[in-house]
C-alpha cells in the first residue's frame, strides 16, 4: 500500500493534549513539525501550551531544527479541523479500549488513507482497535515513554490487519523525530516494555503491602545501584557482566537457582484503600512537598546529561547493540 513517504510529513496531528498528548507536541515542534493538537477537555489548550513551554528549555538543551518554533502549535476541538492537512496521526486520549476504537473509527473515516495513525496506548492490543477503523492496515501502536520529548524509545506494534508498510513508514517518522523506534514483532498486551515495568512495579506494591519498605526505600533500591545501569544496559547485559569474565554463563551458574526460591511474586496484590494510600503517601513523603514542575525541570535536566554522556562514552549508534528494525524480507529497505 503507499503511504505519505517521511520527508513529506510535514503536519503531525495529535488526538488527546493531555501529559503524553503534549510530550509528542514539543518533541515534534522542536523537530520542526507543524502540529496540530484536539482535546475536548477544558482547559485543555491552555494545558498543553503550558507543558510545551515546560518542555522547552530541555528541547533546547538538546538542541533544536532549524525551522523549529512554538508558533506552529495549533490547537482545535474540532476533530475534522485537526485531521484536515495531517501527515501522521498520533492517538493520546485516555487508556480504554472502547474509547479508543471509537476515536479510530471516527478519525479513520476522516483520514486520507495514505496517513499512519499511531496509538500511544501502554498495552492494548492493536488487532482490537483497528478493528472499526476504515483502512486498518494503516494502524498501529507507537508506544512512547514520558516525558515524550526526552526518551527515545517508541515501541512500534501491528496488530493482525497492519501491513509492514505502515510499520517500516512508522520507524521512519519516529527516526526522523529523533526516537528509537522497537518493533515489536508479536502482538503481546503491555509490549515489551510495560511488561518489564509492570514486573517491578508489582513486586513495589508487595514490598509496601508487606511492611517491607517504603517508597522512598524502595525507589533508593532502584536508583542508587540497577537504576543507574540500567540507563544504558538493561538487565541481562548488566548480568552478563556482572558474572565476571565468565559472563552470562557464571551468572546463570550463581544465581540461577535462586529462580526456584520465592524470591518473587507473580501476581499483584489487592489494591486495597489502605494500600493504595500508603503508596500515595509515601510517594508525597519522598517528594518532600517539592514543587511538581520544579521535580520536572530537574528530572529533564537529569535526562539530558545522561543522554549527552551516553554519547560522548558509550558505543555510538549503529554499534550499541540497539535491535534496529529490519524489513529488507519484506522488501522494504530504509
Ligand atoms: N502517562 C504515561 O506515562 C504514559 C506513557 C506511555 C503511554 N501512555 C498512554 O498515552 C495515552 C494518554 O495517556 P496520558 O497519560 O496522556 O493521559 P491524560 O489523561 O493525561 O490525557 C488524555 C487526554 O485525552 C483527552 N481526551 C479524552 N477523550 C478524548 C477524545 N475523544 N478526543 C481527544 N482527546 C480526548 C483528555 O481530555 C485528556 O486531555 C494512554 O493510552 C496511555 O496509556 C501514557
Amino acid at each position: 500500500m503507499s503511504l505519505k513517504n517521511t520527508q513529506d510529513i510535514n503536519q503531525a496531528t495529535l488526538i488527546g493534549g493531555g501529559v503524553i498528548g503534549g510530550g509528542w507536541a514539543a518533541r515534534c515542534l522542536a523537530h520542526g513539525l507543524r502540529v496540530v493538537v484536539t482535546d475536548p477537555a477544558d482547559g485543555a489548550e491552555e494545558k498543553l501550551r503550558t507543558a510545551v513551554d515546560n518542555a522547552w528549555p530541555a528541547l533546547e538543551a538538546t538542541g533544536l531544527a532549524a525551522q523549529a518554533s512554538r508558533d506552529e502549535l495549533e490547537f482545535t476541538r474540532d476533530v475534522s479541523a485537526a485531521i484536515n492537512g495531517a501527515d501522521f496521526i498520533q492517538e493520546n486520549v485516555p487508556e480504554r479500549e472502547d474509547l479508543k476504537i471509537e476515536v479510530f473509527e471516527q478519525i479513520g473515516a476522516l483520514a486520507p488513507a495514505d496517513v499512519v495513525i499511531a496509538s500511544s496506548s501502554s498495552g492494548l492490543l492493536p488487532s482490537r482497535l483497528q478493528s472499526r477503523c476504515r483502512h486498518p492496515e494503516r494502524l498501529l501502536i507507537g508506544h512512547p515513554f514520558a516525558p515524550v520529548y526526552l526518551l527515545p524509545l517508541v515501541e512500534v506494534v501491528g496488530g493482525e490487519q497492519t501491513c509492514m508498510e505502515a510499520i517500516s513508514a512508522a520507524c521512519r517518522f519516529y527516526k526522523r523525530i529523533g526516537m528509537r523506534p522497537l518493533h515489536v514483532r508479536k502482538e503481546i498486551e503491555a509490549y515489551i516494555a510495560d511488561r518489564l515495568q509492570e514486573s517491578v512495579w508489582r513486586e513495589a506494591l508487595h514490598l509496601i503491602n508487606d511492611g517491607v519498605a517504603t517508597a522512598a526505600e524502595i525507589d533508593a533500591a532502584i536508583t542508587g545501584g540497577p537504576g543507574l545501569r540500567w540507563a544504558f544496559m538493561g538487565t541481562l547485559m548488566a548480568w552478563h557482566l556482572g558474572g565476571g569474565p565468565g559472563g552470562m554463563r557464571h551468572t546463570i551458574d550463581q544465581f540461577g537457582p535462586a529462580l526456584k526460591l520465592p524470591w518473587s511474586h507473580m501476581d499483584a496484590p489487592e489494591l486495597t484503600d489502605a494500600l493504595k494510600e500508603r503508596i500515595v503517601r509515601g510517594c508525597e513523603e519522598e517528594t518532600a512537598g517539592r514543587d511538581f514542575s520544579e521535580l520536572e525541570r530537574r528530572r529533564d535536566i537529569c535526562l539530558v546529561k545522561i543522554q549527552q554522556v551516553l554519547a560522548e562514552h558509550w558505543y555510538p549508534p549503529g554499534e550499541d547493540g540497539w535491535p534496529e528494525p529490519d524489513f529488507s524480507a519484506w522488501g522494504i529497505s530504509d
